[in-house]
C-alpha cells in the first residue's frame, strides 16, 4: 500500500516498485488501487468523460502483425476504404450527436497518401473548427506527421504495443521493429501532438517484466493519451488460438497509468468492453475517463475487426450514445460534449 502511496504522490517508481504493484494478490489490493486512481481522476475531471467518434476509415493494411485480424494475410475480410465524403458525413453526423473530437484510425493503406491525407484533414478542420482532430494511421514519416499537424490534426495515437525487442519481434513480422516504432513516436512528440501510446494487455508471450518495462518507458515518455486494452485472439490470424488478456489486470494497469499521469486522456477501451459486459464501467472506475463510441458507417464496422467479437453496436456505438449515457449515469458519472484536450487545469463546461 506505501508504493501506491509514493505513486500517487510522486508519479514516479522503479522498475521493482512497479513490479510489486502488478504481482500483489492481496485480495484489497486492487480494489484500493482503482479506487485511489479514481479519487485522482475524480479531483480533476470530476465525473466528466469525454467522447471521442471513431472513424475507420481503411482496413486496408500493409503489415502482417501476427496478432491484428486486418493483417494482410487475412483474405476472409473484405476490405474498404471510406471516400472523403464518407468520412465528412461520418463527421458531421458525429456532431450531431455531440462528439467534438473525431478519430481517424485505419490500417497502414499505402493510398491514404499524405496529399489525401492532408485534404481530409484540411477539410475537417475548416468545417469543424472546434473540434479536435486525432490520427491513428500508423507508422508515417516525419514530415507526414509534421504535414497533418499544420493540415489540422491535434492528436495521434500510436500504441508501442510492447517495450521489449524480444516480445516486439514475436508479435510483428521481419521489417518491422520497436526502435521503428519508438522513433515515430518521438516524431509525433516533436510535431507537437497530443500524443499517446500504450500496449495490449497479455498479448502472446508477454511477461510481467516486459510490462514493468512499458510502464518505465511510459513514465519517461509522458503521453498525453495512455490505451490500455486487453489482447483478444482473432481467428484469422496466427495467434487464434491464444488466449486473451485479463480483465483484472487491464484494470491494475489503468489504475497505475493513472496514479502515474494524473491529467492523462485514458480510455476504457473497446477490447475492455468486448472482453466483459462491464468493462467499460470497470474501466471507468478504475481512473479511465474517455471512451470512443463507433461511428463508422454501420456497414463497414463488421470489416474492421481486430480481435475476435469486437463490439461495435450498443454502448461502443455512436447511435447508442443515449445507452452509453445511461450506463454512465448509473455509476454517477456524465458524458459531456467537450473537446476533451490535454489539460491539467481542465475546468467543466458543458454538460450533455
Ligand atoms: N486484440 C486487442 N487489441 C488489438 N489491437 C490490434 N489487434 C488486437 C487484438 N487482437 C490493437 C492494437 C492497435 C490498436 C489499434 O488495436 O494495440 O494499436
Amino acid at each position: 500500500m506505501e508504493t501506491i502511496e509514493k505513486l500517487r504522490n510522486t508519479h514516479n517508481l522503479t522498475a521493482q516498485e512497479y513490479k510489486s504493484l502488478l504481482i500483489n494478490e492481496n485480495s484489497d489490493f486492487l480494489a484500493v488501487l482503482n479506487a485511489q486512481a479514481r479519487d485522482m481522476t475524480v479531483s480533476i475531471f470530476g465525473k466528466d468523460v469525454f467522447i471521442r467518434g471513431l472513424i475507420e476509415v481503411s482496413n486496408f493494411c500493409k503489415n502482417n502483425c501476427l496478432y491484428c485480424g486486418i493483417r494482410a494475410a487475412n483474405k476472409e475480410i473484405e476490405r474498404y476504404r471510406l471516400s472523403k465524403s464518407e468520412i465528412l458525413d461520418c463527421c458531421r453526423h458525429g456532431y450531431e450527436l455531440g462528439f467534438r473530437t473525431f478519430v481517424l484510425q485505419g490500417g497502414e493503406d499505402p493510398v491514404l497518401t499524405d496529399d489525401l491525407m492532408d485534404d481530409i484533414i484540411s477539410t475537417i478542420r475548416s468545417e469543424f473548427p472546434d473540434c479536435a482532430i486525432t490520427l491513428s494511421l500508423g507508422e508515417r514519416s516525419a514530415a507526414s506527421y509534421k504535414r497533418f499537424k499544420a493540415s489540422g490534426a491535434n492528436r495521434y495515437l500510436l500504441r508501442h504495443e510492447t517495450f521489449n525487442q524480444e516480445h516486439y519481434s514475436k508479435l510483428h513480422p521481419a521489417g518491422m521493429s520497436r526502435d521503428k516504432r519508438l522513433e515515430c513516436l518521438a516524431g509525433l512528440k516533436d510535431a507537437g501532438y497530443q500524443t499517446g501510446t500504450g500496449i495490449m494487455v497479455g498479448s502472446p508471450y508477454q511477461t510481467i517484466d516486459n510490462i514493468v518495462e512499458d510502464l518505465l518507458y511510459i513514465q519517461e515518455l509522458k503521453p498525453e493519451m495512455i490505451g490500455i486494452g486487453p489482447f483478444i485472439h482473432h481467428n484469422g490470424t496466427p495467434f487464434a488460438n491464444m488466449p486473451d488478456g485479463s480483465l483484472e489486470l487491464t484494470l491494475r494497469l489503468i489504475s497505475i497509468f493513472r496514479l502515474m499521469s494524473p491529467a492523462a486522456l485514458i480510455p476504457a477501451t473497446t477490447a475492455l468492453a468486448t472482453l466483459s459486459p462491464d468493462g467499460r464501467t470497470r474501466g471507468i472506475l478504475a481512473g479511465a475517463n474517455v471512451v470512443m463510441p463507433n461511428l463508422t458507417p454501420a456497414s463497414r464496422r463488421g470489416d474492421y475487426s481486430l480481435y475476435e467479437g469486437k463490439a461495435s453496436t450498443g454502448a461502443e456505438s455512436a447511435e447508442g450514445l443515449a445507452e452509453l449515457k445511461k450506463e454512465l449515469n448509473a455509476i454517477g458519472y456524465d458524458v459531456i460534449v467537450h473537446r476533451g484536450d490535454y489539460d491539467k487545469n481542465y475546468d467543466r463546461k458543458c454538460i450533455m
